[in-house]
């Protein structure tokens, strides 16, 4: 098995993302969804494939608001407990594969997302290509990356993480993060092939409470606050704020 995957393989046996559990990384899918949903046609045959799925968080919503999903992630524990949360909402959907070859024919789908995975690849160009090369013409691609950057969400985490990694030196990152910006975003889309290109920073979150893991109730209640805050949060959306402190970008074009 080539060592990426194992390593999904082992967070994803550890973590019980499911929708029963709120946290902020919840509060984030709603922010998401707030965005997506204006942007997707309505109606009863829409096609949505996700790339990188892990929990499938996200497309569960999707499919609770009517549409036809389809998730693919290559970890095995992955999709256990995606299927875990469709089974919670009862939903349908497809699971299948890897990102790197999409087992689907040219323009078979609507709408084609990805969260949180395309800054875990050295050449996120072979994935977003397999995108757009799985969309119909004039359908929407829509992703949202999270790369290795400054952000107030993370940035205590980080500055921790760095001083571990100092002290005892051979400590490696859990998994790849590539350094990315909305220009780099921008540029990958566009030569895809992908128009009416459209990126922001956003996220600007309060730091992220540690410990989190070990104390479930710490997360609920940072879920709590943060949810009466999220006006506060998403106010620096799309600003030169959002680029510079947020967690996270948000990119939508069409084929
Ligand atoms: C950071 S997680 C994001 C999961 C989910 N989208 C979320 O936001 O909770 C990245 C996911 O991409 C999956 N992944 C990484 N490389 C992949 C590949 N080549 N094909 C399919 N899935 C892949 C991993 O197994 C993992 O579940």
């Amino acid at each position: 098995m080539d060592k990426d995957k194992q390593i999904w393989e082992d967070i994803w046996d550890k973590t019980e993302k499911t929708l029963n559990y709120r946290d902020v990384f919840y509060l984030m899918d709603e922010i998401k969804l707030s965005y997506l949903l204006p942007l997707l046609p309505s109606g009863s045959d829409i096609n949505i494939l996700e790339i990188g799925c892990g929990s499938a968080r996200l497309s569960c919503f999707l499919a609770s608001n009517g549409y036809n999903t389809t998730c693919l992630d290559y970890s095995e524990n992955a999709i256990k407990v995606a299927r875990k949360n469709y089974e919670l909402t009862n939903n349908k959907g497809q699971f299948i594969g890897n990102a790197k070859k999409l087992p689907f024919n040219d323009n078979t789908f609507d709408i084609v997302l990805s969260t949180g995975l395309l800054e875990h690849f050295k050449d996120p160009e072979i994935i977003i290509n397999e995108m757009t090369r799985v969309l119909k013409p004039n359908g929407i691609f829509y992703s949202d990356i999270v790369p290795k950057k400054f952000s107030i969400f993370r940035a205590h985490i980080n500055f921790i993480r760095n001083l571990v990694k100092l002290i005892k030196n051979n400590v490696k990152d859990e998994f790849y993060e590539k350094k990315l910006n909305s220009n780099d975003i921008q540029n990958m889309l566009i030569s895809a092939g992908l128009k009416d290109v459209n990126i922001f920073g956003a996220g600007v979150f309060l730091p992220q409470i540690p410990y989190g893991k070990q104390v479930p109730s710490l997360k609920r209640l940072e879920y709590k606050l943060l949810s009466k805050i999220k006006p506060l949060i998403t106010f620096w959306d799309d600003t030169i704020i959002g680029e510079w402190l947020g967690f996270y970008y948000f990119a939508y074009a069409k084929k």
